[in-house]
């Protein structure tokens, strides 16, 4: 949550700075900032507005900001409203400081006591001002003895920033302009994830690689407690508390279309019809026929530590908790292994017994969700081995996990989860016949598996084909006010997961419910005005579902169904029928949610909402 940008060597830092953030707005987009400065000014300027960084470049086109040194942010309120008061950048008392912050600081309210008792005054209701001021206090006392108008040294400079920190209880991603040394910005991470990019002569900072587009494909990612200090030519990297630390550069693979509209009006519709291509990335080198498993390269445990697993935890948040019981209906059918399926923001608290030889799964797309890495640390101190299942390379979960799967589904910018949803669910199914092959799934099982899933790209692709269709009862339905999805087994999920892609771009409430439930108490809902979508692909529930809609029908409740191709039975009772390929059932809710994702997306868009940046979210949850 909250995005920074910053750059040091670079004449057009600003406009770097502007298109940067717009690639990170999916973190946030209450308010917007920046600040730049350039050697020989005698004030670092700060330009920031309440809501989207349009506004801000709309106020940047206007003044004329400079700067070969400069620091942005997005914000996603948390401690004060999205006003332009509270945009970041923050300014110090005194003027000598500038910074944008990702992070809460738990202990703000007593540390701004204290700050005003000694004089300080407060312009914003942040928890972040506060660490302007403390930084700009440290300042003070560590250069009382210089001699006048002498800039702090690097190790001055350090050993200011470290006085702050150690003040600090909570999490911080930090940048920092000091206006007497217009060379550097100094980051600060814990907790709030930050990576440098390497250039010819300029220093980049982002809260992701994505900004970095374009740039440079060298990345330094900053670990918790390390402090590092960017000029345009070095990088020192230094941990809080003990000194240097030799930083690794590794080369990451991200090309500027990955971020990029590529002629699409939404992140989110690119990202629904990428689907076939991402799923086949998830799947790709990952399946021998030779030996009818799944192949993962990233476990760091021994065939013999999994085959001794007895039971596998996997715990996530929103749309990933969907993923998760997916997984939890595939594993336990295919390897017959218990699966158990925890909110990580329940786990990180709840304390619950979880027995020796359990394998623990956090899965997110994001790799930074403070609730599923809190949950994962707090499964790793009972002895347990945590796993990461993760879209974002180099993200903290990825880097703190025992070892993990990366989905390879390319950057996802879109607010709600569409592409990372299915790749976390073919990799559901791969666990699922991997955990199966170590124990009893016999060769020719694992093979037809295997045969399956290759099939699923293309069945992806024709499930795509059903978008005008979609269109047209999106048109039919827009005006709604409440939804239900209806689905059994494999499918229920995916009802779960239709409700909230709704629910989230389209602000209309709506529940999801396995089917049967229906009669123990939400069909007191159902009324000529709200539309029940049943996701009822053939299979062994579907006469089951079949009576469930049919209850429908008799109370007057209009009826989406979500159908196989060949059904044609359903069209004779539902109100409208959409159709999906028929592929094996475990694989059914990767097609089978293609045609919910579109169904919000054109209910949203019939709406005028903001597809890509609903109101109230952010992609990235960093805060609990
Ligand atoms: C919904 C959505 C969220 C995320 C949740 C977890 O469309 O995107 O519910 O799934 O915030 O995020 P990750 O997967 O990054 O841990």
């Amino acid at each position: 949550m909250c995005g920074i940008v910053g750059v040091v060597g670079d004449r057009q830092a600003v406009e770097f700075i502007v298109q940067g953030l717009r690639r990170l707005e999916y973190r946030g987009y209450d308010s917007a900032g920046i600040a730049a400065i350039d050697p020989g000014d005698d004030a670092i300027s700060v330009c920031k507005t309440a809501g989207r960084i349009d506004n801000l470049a709309a106020r940047l086109s206007k003044r004329h900001l400079v700067g070969s040194a400069g620091i942005g942010h997005t914000r996603w309120a948390t401690h004060g409203p999205a006003t332009e008061t509270n945009a970041h950048p923050h300014v110090g008392q005194g003027g000598e400081v500038v910074l944008v912050h990702n992070g809460v600081i738990e202990n703000y309210a007593k540390l701004k006591e204290k700050l005003i008792a000694r004089g300080y005054q407060f312009s914003t209701e942040t928890d972040s001002e506060v660490i302007a001021h403390l930084v700009e206090e440290c300042r003070r006392r560590r250069l009382a003895d210089r001699k006048a108008n002498e800039p702090p040294t690097d190790e001055q400079v350090i050993d200011i920033v470290q006085d702050a920190l150690v003040q600090l209880r909570g999490t911080y991603g930090l940048a920092i302009l000091f206006k007497d040394r217009p060379d550097l910005i100094v980051a600060a991470r814990l907790g709030s994830p930050l990576v440098v990019g390497v250039g010819d002569d300029v220093h980049y900072l982002a809260s992701d690689a994505s900004p970095l587009a374009g740039f440079t494909d060298k990345i330094v990612y900053l670990a918790d407690h390390q402090i590092a200090l960017l000029t345009a030519d070095t990088l020192q990297v230094r941990h809080r508390d003990h000194g240097a630390i030799e930083h690794s550069v590794e080369v990451i693979e991200i090309d500027a279309s990955d971020v990029d509209l590529g002629g699409y009006e939404h992140y989110m519709l690119k990202e629904i019809f990428e689907q076939p291509q991402s799923v086949q990335n998830t799947m790709r080198g990952r399946l021998s026929l030779d030996d009818a498993t799944a192949v993962f390269g990233g476990l760091n445990l021994s065939p013999q530590e999994l085959r001794g697993v007895d039971r596998i935890l996997l715990t996530a948040c929103g749309t990933s908790w969907h993923a998760a019981i997916v997984g939890e209906y595939i594993i336990e059918e295919m390897a017959r292994i218990p699966v158990e399926v925890e909110y990580a923001s329940e786990l990180r608290y709840r304390n619950p017994p979880v027995p020796r030889r359990t394998l623990v799964f956090g899965i997110t797309q994001s790799g930074e969700t403070a609730d599923t890495l809190a949950a994962l640390r707090e499964m790793k101190r009972k002895g347990h081995p945590t796993l990461a299942i993760c879209n974002v390379v180099g993200s903290t979960i990825a880097q703190e996990a025992d070892g993990g799967i990366y989905l390879h589904a390319g950057p996802e910018i879109g607010v709600a989860s569409t592409k990372a949803y299915t790749s976390q669910l073919a990799v559901m199914a791969m666990l699922g016949l991997y955990f199966g092959r170590l124990t009893h799934l016999s060769f020719d099982q694992g093979y037809r598996i295997i045969e399956a899933m290759q099939k699923l790209p293309a069945a992806v692709e024709k499930a795509l084909e059903a978008d005008d269709a979609v269109r047209k009862i999106a048109e039919k339905y827009q005006a709604a006010s409440n939804f239900l999805y209806l689905g059994r087994h494999f499918n229920f999920p995916t009802a779960l997961e239709g409700a909230l892609k709704l629910k989230e771009i389209s602000y209309i409430h709506a529940e999801g419910y396995p089917a049967a439930e229906l009669k123990h108490g939400p069909i007191a809902l159902v009324d000529e005005q709200t539309p029940s979508v049943f996701i009822m692909p053939r299979g062994v529930v579907y006469d089951k579902v079949m009576s469930n809609l049919e209850e429908i029908k008799a109370r007057s409740g209009p009826v989406i169904a979500i159908a196989s191709e060949d059904d044609d039975q359903v069209a004779k009772i539902a109100d409208d029928v959409i159709r999906i390929p028929m592929v094996e059932e475990f694989l059914q809710p990767i097609v089978s949610i293609i045609p919910l994702q579109l169904l919000a997306y054109h209910i949203a868009q019939l709406r005028g909402c903001d597809v890509d940046k609903p109101r109230n979210l952010a992609k990235s949850v960093t805060v609990e």
